[in-house]
């Protein structure tokens, strides 16, 4: 009969993910990272101009036998070794998470260890634990991802309290959005970061809210419009815009904001630590604007490599291990959600 674990100090844990186009595996021994393996089918998905979920359930059918199998090769860990499996439940493209949520489910109860079902944006705030072994609570995170964008306070392994979030588009939506108006293919954040470089950042797009520091709360809507407006506006007139001028001018507008709010946060908390975790933290002008500003008011960053920032299996496992040890285990007919609460 599956269940009546053995409960260890420091597990081996193989954490699943494949919530959206990325097909992940990766293996940690307690918070040490044994490996970490990432397939993505965003080319195949580029061709269409975003991700369609089809074509990603298929992508995770095909790959993730091989992932697991990789990782497990990386870490020179045998399916014996495995002491539990977490894996993405929720949020994410539900064709796709059922290929890795049932992939887990055969696992776990076949080597009869715990099931751990993980809220893959708490993923992306466990990462951090990863890259710094000695990170604990209490400490500010800015998460940023497709889905998601909010400053969190971590008090505890298991408590967190959101500071702010956003009152319309996410910050890596608005990256999707505004390579969308450049022109620029799938995925959009890296290819406008890109075109970004070559640019200026001279326009005066409006950055949200920014003039309320002490109020934790973005907004991407009316920047998206204001992109809009000067393209159009150019276009009326005949001329032709920068369009590396734009997204350098759009990349400082979303993310100072993001930035400034954050150590305010942890400067009002007396917070000594800020993490950073989701798709636009793997952004490099987010990484030295963070970096410096946290510098500036003597705050340690935990910034996770950016291959740790977007999706992957290692921040699966690193919140499966918070799970394990809170004894949170998952019941064998737990489904896929396509979309859960940070909280
Ligand atoms: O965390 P993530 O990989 O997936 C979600 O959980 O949503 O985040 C994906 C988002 C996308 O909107 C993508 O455009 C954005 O993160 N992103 C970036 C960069 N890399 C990924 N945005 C800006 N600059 C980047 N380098
Ligand atoms: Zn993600």
């Amino acid at each position: 009969m599956y269940g009546n674990f053995t409960i260890k100090q420091n597990p081996v844990i193989l954490g699943i993910e494949s919530s959206c186009d990325e097909t992940a595996a990766a293996v940690i021994r307690g918070r040490t990272l044994l490996s970490s393996v990432i397939f993505s089918s965003a080319a195949e998905q580029a061709k269409y101009g975003g991700v369609v979920p089809e074509i990603a359930s298929r992508a995770h059918t095909d790959a993730i036998d091989e992932a697991v199998k990789a990782a497990l090769k990386k870490a020179d860990i045998a399916f014996n070794d495995i002491d539990a499996v977490a894996v993405t439940y929720g949020a994410g493209l539900l064709g796709a998470l059922l290929v890795g949520l049932s992939f887990a489910k055969a696992l776990a109860y076949t080597l009869n260890v715990p099931l751990i079902a993980v809220n893959h944006i708490r993923g992306h705030l466990a990462a951090a634990y990863l890259c710094d072994s000695k990170l604990k609570p209490p400490y500010v995170t800015l998460l940023a991802s497709g889905g998601h964008t909010a400053i969190l306070h971590t008090k505890t392994y298991t408590e967190f309290e959101i500071l702010g979030g956003t009152s319309d588009d996410a910050a890596g939506e608005a990256f999707d959005k505004v390579a969308r108006i450049l022109g620029l293919p799938y995925p959009g954040g890296p290819n406008v970061q890109k075109l970004a470089e070559s640019g200026k950042a001279e326009i005066a797009f409006p950055r949200a809210l920014v003039k309320n520091v002490s109020k934790m709360q973005f907004s991407y809507s009316g920047l998206k419009t204001a992109v809009i407006n000067y393209c159009h506006n150019a276009e009326q007139k005949g001329e032709q815009v920068n369009r590396a001028d734009v997204a350098a001018s759009f990349q400082r507008a979303a993310i100072d904001p993001l930035v400034l709010k954050t150590v305010e946060s942890a400067k009002m908390l007396g917070v000594k630590t800020v993490t950073a975790g989701g798709g636009v933290a793997a952004n490099g002008y987010l990484r030295d604007s963070l970096t410096k500003a946290c510098k500036e008011a003597n705050i340690k960053l935990i910034l996770p490599e950016k291959v740790y920032c977007t999706d992957n299996a290692a921040m699966i496992a690193a919140e499966g291990l918070i799970q394990y040890r809170a004894g949170n285990f998952a019941a064998m007919d737990i489904n896929a959600s396509a979309s859960i609460p940070l909280k």
